[in-house]
């Protein structure tokens, strides 16, 4: 049976592809697929961030009172790494490479460490907490349409 943890957890591993990818085009100097690249992680990324938290980390709130917990943290890492987001999209655009492998590496940790607390720790929280509306909590990640242009 499919879970709220595991659909969440794929969807990190669809971005994190995206992002080794553009960061291979941008060590190769290959700007044309790095831009494009880095622009589906970006859409990527800041879509799962939106579905989070106006969706999973809601949920969460409501079943367990829990206001000032985990989804907080994540909350406030999201925001910090969408600066990163910010500041990357600036140096893909810019074409400069050792701008965007220096924000890469510093962003790659900070997801890491994002992603490996939500899978660990809230992700099964969510799962178990959210039990009843998960089908429906499941279903928001993919039923947006595609509101990102990278072009
Ligand atoms: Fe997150
Ligand atoms: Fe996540």
């Amino acid at each position: 049976m499919d879970s709220i943890s595991h659909l969440m957890t794929d969807d990190h591993r669809r971005c994190d592809h995206l992002f080794a990818e553009a960061e291979q085009q941008v060590a190769n100097k290959n700007w044309e697929l790095a831009g494009k690249n880095a622009h589906a992680f970006n859409a990527a990324i800041l879509h799962h961030f939106q579905h989070e938290e106006s969706t999973l980390f809601p949920a969460f709130e409501k079943a367990t009172g829990m206001q000032g917990g985990p989804t907080h943290m994540m909350r406030h890492e999201h925001e910090q790494m969408r600066q990163l987001l910010a500041e990357l999209m600036d140096a893909i655009d810019a074409q400069n490479q050792d701008r965007y492998l220096g924000l890469s590496e510093t962003l790659l940790i900070f997801m890491q460490q994002h992603n490996m607390k939500e899978e660990q720790i809230l992700y099964p929280m969510i799962d178990q907490e959210c039990a009843e509306d998960s089908e429906q909590l499941m279903a928001g990640l993919h039923s947006t349409p595609e509101n990102s242009n990278a072009a």
